[in-house]
């Protein structure tokens, strides 16, 4: 319906109204998604949001669906009462929604169930996860992320989704918003409004996908809030794998204990499939696996800095065709010699 009334900004702008499907790993009640929420409706998007019952941070990908109604302690903030349904509509606005699930399962609870009542006939333009409370940067969280895995799941299923992570990790109700733009949920929404707006100005989406089948982004926002002075970070293109950072044990000297550390590893690093943003040395053709250097753009080293951090991820997990072929034919030509066929 929104699609045929385009407020006027819509008009003027020449931006698409998308129907979005917006939801997050933090819960429905989350100062971020609500405030998200509030700004891409006044971009003049369909959103609708189908959001955890409860802090699911740290699932990933995972998929458990519910089998009770709501147990106590009850839904996040004390939004859902104990022994409600195992999903609901909230009481004042109908286009939002609680699942009792994973990130994952909620994503895929709104494509499959909540989606075809709220938007009919019409496909979901654009997945909307998040922004996260606290970043997700590099491989390991992109796996780790609820904030991701709903991301990716919805890749999966063939709409195009984009993950955001706000550097500000404060874990609290939209009732906590203070209604300033100054508000760090209110900041990381306009950023979210803004990459939405970046993404979909003059795409007709009814004849174009916004993203290519299998592909996803996945954007670190910087630090906001009084504690920091970053209000208005540019968009910065980046590589997931970046200045990426994995787990080192090392043995504590007085404890004997193991203890983790950062490590910015090799493997982590390499650089086999993004684009190497290194002009200096770029020849427009990556030949090699190269690792990237501090003057690469990584994710990581970028949303440190006041600048959100925009990767572009596949969900094909596979290596690239002039990689896989070498190892391919090393292995047939031993199985060969080595008559182990
Ligand atoms: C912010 O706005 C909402 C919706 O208008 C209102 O319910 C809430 O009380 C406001 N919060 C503050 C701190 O003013
Ligand atoms: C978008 O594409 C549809 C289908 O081709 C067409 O009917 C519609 O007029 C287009 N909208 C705009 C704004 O060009
Ligand atoms: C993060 O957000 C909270 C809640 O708005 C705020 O109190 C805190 O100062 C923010 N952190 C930073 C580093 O600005
Ligand atoms: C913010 O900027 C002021 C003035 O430049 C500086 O004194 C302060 O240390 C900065 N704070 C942070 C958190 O960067």
């Amino acid at each position: 319906m929104w699609k045929n009334v385009a407020p006027l900004f819509t008009l003027l702008s020449c931006s698409a109204a998308l129907n979005v499907l917006l939801t997050n790993d933090d819960s429905w009640a989350s100062a971020n998604i609500r405030a998200t929420y509030t700004a891409l409706k006044a971009d003049g998007h369909d959103v609708l949001l189908v959001g955890p019952a409860v802090q699911q941070s740290g699932k990933g990908g995972t998929f458990v669906l519910p089998t009770t109604d709501i147990v106590a302690p009850g839904g996040e903030f004390a939004s859902i009462p104990v022994g409600a349904p195992f999903f609901g509509q909230d009481s004042q606005n109908p286009n939002l929604f609680y699942f009792n699930g994973t990130p994952a399962a909620t994503v895929v609870f709104g494509i499959d169930i909540v989606a075809p009542k709220h938007f009919g006939s019409s496909p979901i333009d654009l997945v909307v996860s998040g922004p996260n409370e606290g970043q997700n940067n590099g491989p390991f969280l992109y796996t780790l992320s609820g904030t991701i895995g709903a991301t990716y799941t919805a890749v999966e299923r063939g709409i195009p989704a984009i993950a955001l992570s706000a550097g500000n990790s404060t874990h609290r109700s939209f009732t906590t918003n203070t209604n300033e733009t100054s508000d760090p949920a209110n900041l990381a929404a306009k950023v979210v409004a803004d990459l939405v707006r970046a993404l979909s100005d003059k795409v007709n989406v009814t004849q174009e996908r916004l993203l290519p089948l299998g592909i996803g982004l996945t954007v670190n926002i910087p630090t906001f809030g009084p504690d920091s002075n970053c209000s208005a970070p540019p968009f910065t293109f980046t590589r997931l794998t970046g200045g990426a950072t994995v787990n080192q044990i090392t043995l504590d000297p007085n404890t004997g204990f193991p203890v983790s550390n950062d490590l910015e590893a090799r493997g982590i690093n390499a650089n086999i499939n993004g684009i190497r943003e290194d002009p200096g040395t770029s020849t427009g053709v990556i030949t090699e696996i190269c690792l990237l250097t501090k003057e690469d753009t990584g994710e990581t080293p970028t949303s440190a800095e006041c600048e959100t951090a925009v990767s572009i991820f596949a969900v094909d997990y596979d290596a690239p065709e002039r990689i896989a072929r070498p190892i391919q034919k090393r292995i047939r030509t031993n199985i060969r010699s080595n008559h182990l066929l």
